[in-house]
């Protein structure tokens, strides 16, 4: 740890090394499948190779017989579950099948091998139904959800859109796609289940430990108190691990069958794009209408997007257009078709992420249709309060980082006109985008900080860190909060069996968790003082921030792209990106900046890359391995330039922070789309944009 010259009071924004960096880089930091428990067995699951339908016939009488299978469950055996309400985790309760992949059983072995090889010698047969798995937005059944995701309303309308389209100067009506994606985190969704004395214990990959023992406790019929959930350390997630999937369920219902033997499960990477969620496919109507001064007076958003059949997600897909630029008159609206699919979830930044997509990608057209550039169009229509609440900002810089970015990049020397600059083959252009992401706040959080002694402080709270960095974010705002050296805390996250925390989701994180710390922190000072004894304690819960109701609160950004576009292949490159971020204070500028990095090479594959593609016929995502399903490797990624403006926002929180996990993602793909268009002339609305798309 770099610590020696740091002055008390000032961890944050020190760049200070990750705490757990040592015991994760020599292999000590355990992840969920590797937590030590006697005499696990291990889980391989039988998932429906059809669509929709029933289970006729189970004939396992082979795979039992095979020496090392201990178990094989499937509905016909499985305990019955106290509380089946949730549709995609009332798993094995009776022989209906509602997606491909949906979990029929599952086999416990000695070895992860003997219960792979069973799951494969196991015959299933089915009675099978018709089904429907292709999103369209000229489909019939599009229905209207009562609210979408957030608990926003599902449809807003601000002035006569109508009337303004129609009689604005200069008009846009374009169409946008953005395909089914998959969350890959390295570390696979991952439960081990052990049952003592009808206690259950699960080490779990996920984000929000109290959240996996606050939902499973009831399907299981126990009090809450007998669910512990332990989760130090976590591979990834990005919204995957955000809420229990049917893994678990699978895991804890095995484990109870066999009880004595703790039950190991994790997922393969092929079975990773079959039930953990993933970003529903949209399809997005964007009108735009502007006066001759390019100032907007008409904005409409209209989303048709994709649930499941057996649980409703609502994604919030126009929710930045609600509040991003200036305009006369607005419309935002969201249908979903209900398909024979595994459920759609979150995937970092859902909502914002594929609609400013659209928005930006849509804002770019609209500067050419203009004659602006496109960094002055969007600063012509930079808003002054928040259209959303009515209120003002707590801060809003996304006119600085704009200007900042351009500067920067070198953005002055362009050229409007697209498919102009040649370098032997590679055609290059240059893009711009806008990001946004609210300040996430979740309420629930409780901070318990305890004297240990010799000057050191146990600090404790349920939170999980993703890989984020938050095991060292949160011992530098402990260190502030308490007014003394990261080196005497003793921080501790990931089990159930320390306070509540809300779920690390949203961007929401520090925020929650850190406002609790200080509160926690003020509280201990108030009644053990400067100089406790060993032993004395405080527990503290998440104080409202009256702010709230006075100020919209949103973290800001824009991105600069070049792109290479190859005149013959199709194939692009983007030899360089520019970030700016308006996102207040930066806890940590090492970790902050690898999630910026993170957020924008996710948008970098969500541009070039990343589909998720579905066989109408067979329901499934064919090309269910990285292999065929690219993210973006070292060979893909150019030269990214991060910076972060200073921004001192007093309304946010204690630490003047706002999240930036997702705020990375939102709007980078549009950038790269956009400077695409302006290398080949070509402009590709759906994406990815794969060279076939380019080559004309
Ligand atoms: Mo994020 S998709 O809210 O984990």
């Amino acid at each position: 740890m770099s610590t020696a010259t740091r002055v008390p009071g000032r961890a944050i924004g020190a760049p200070l090394d990750r705490i757990d960096g040592p015991q994760k880089v020599t292999g000590t930091a355990p992840y969920a499948y590797e937590h030590h428990v006697g005499y696990p067995l291990y889980l391989y699951p039988l998932q429906s190779d059809i669509v929709r339908g029933r289970v006729a016939q189970i004939d396992a009488s082979a795979a039992e017989a095979l020496p090392g299978v201990i178990l094989v469950i499937t509905h016909e055996n499985a305990p019955r579950l106290a509380d089946t309400s949730d549709k995609e985790l009332a798993i094995l309760q009776s022989d209906e099948v509602a997606f491909r992949g949906q979990y029929v059983g599952a086999v416990v072995a000695e070895t992860f091998e003997i219960a792979r090889h069973a799951a494969q010698i196991i015959k299933i047969s089915y009675d099978e139904k018709a089904h429907d798995v292709a999103l369209r937005a000229d489909r019939d059944d599009l229905y209207t959800p009562d609210r979408v995701s957030g608990g926003f309303p599902t449809d807003t309308e601000e002035g006569d859109f109508d009337e303004a389209f129609s009689s604005a100067a200069v008009k846009l009506d374009e169409t946008y796609a953005t395909p089914m994606e998959h969350n890959n985190p390295m570390e696979p969704h991952t439960t081990v289940a052990v049952w003592e004395g009808g206690d259950l214990t699960l080490y779990e990959s996920t984000q929000g430990p109290h959240r996996v023992k606050a939902k499973v406790a009831p399907i299981f019929g126990l009090d809450p108190s007998r669910v512990r959930v332990v989760a130090p350390y976590v591979g990834g997630g990005f919204g995957s691990k955000g809420l229990p999937h049917a893994n678990t369920i699978l895991a804890a219902l095995a484990a109870r069958k066999v009880e004595g033997r703790p039950v190991k499960f994790a997922l393969t990477r092929q079975q990773m794009f079959s039930c953990v969620g993933y970003r529903t496919p949209t399809i997005q109507r964007i009108r735009l209408g502007a006066d001759e001064d390019g100032r907007l007076t008409a904005i409409s958003h209209e989303v048709v997007e994709q649930t499941a059949k057996i649980k409703e997600f609502a994604e919030q897909t126009a929710i930045a257009t609600r509040m991003m630029y200036a305009t006369g008159s607005r419309r935002t609206t969201h249908r979903l078709a209900a398909l024979d699919v595994p459920v759609p979830s979150w995937m970092r930044a859902p909502g914002e992420c594929p609609g400013m997509y659209a928005l930006e990608a849509a804002m770019d057209e609209m500067a050419i249709k203009c004659n602006l550039d496109p960094v002055e169009f969007r600063i012509r229509n930079e808003p002054e309060i928040d259209a959303l609440t009515g209120l003002p900002y707590s801060s809003r810089n996304l006119v600085a980082c704009l200007r900042e970015g351009a500067r920067r990049f070198g953005w002055e020397d362009r050229d409007p006109i697209p498919c102009v600059w040649r370098e032997g083959r590679w055609l290059v252009g240059t893009g711009v985008a806008s990001a946004t992401y609210p300040v996430g706040r979740q309420p629930g959080s409780r901070v318990r900080i305890r004297c240990e002694g010799d000057g050191r402080y146990a600090v404790e709270i349920g939170a999980a860190d993703i890989g984020t960095g938050t095991w060292t974010a949160l011992t530098q705002i402990s260190a502030d909060a308490l007014d003394v050296g990261v080196e005497v805390i003793d921080l501790k996250i990931g089990d159930t069996n320390v306070p509540f925390a809300s779920v690390a989701g949203n961007s929401s994180g520090i925020t929650s968790w850190g406002s609790t710390i200080f509160e926690a922190a003020r509280a201990f000072r108030e009644q053990h003082g400067q100089d406790p004894s060993e032993g004395d304690e405080v527990e503290a819960g998440m104080p409202e921030n009256p702010e709230t109701d006075n100020y919209a609160m949103h973290a800001f950004g824009a991105y600069f792209v070049e792109a290479r576009v190859d005149a013959d292949t199709g194939e692009v490159r983007i030899p360089r990106m520019t970030g700016v971020f308006a996102v207040g204070n930066i806890i940590n500028p090492k970790t902050a900046r690898s999630q910026f990095i993170g957020g924008m090479t996710m948008g970098l594959g969500m541009a070039l890359h990343e589909e998720s593609l579905v066989d109408p016929r067979f329901g499934h995502v064919v090309n269910h391995d990285f292999a065929e399903y690219h993210i973006p490797t070292n060979a893909d990624v150019g030269e990214m330039d991060i910076v972060w403006i200073e921004e001192e926002d007093p309304y946010v929180n204690p630490m003047g922070s706002k999240g930036i996990g997702e705020i990375g993602i939102v709007g980078s793909s549009a950038a790269i789309a956009n400077a695409v268009y302006h290398a080949s002339g070509i402009r590709v609305r759906d994406l990815p944009i794969t060279p076939d798309k380019l080559v004309q």
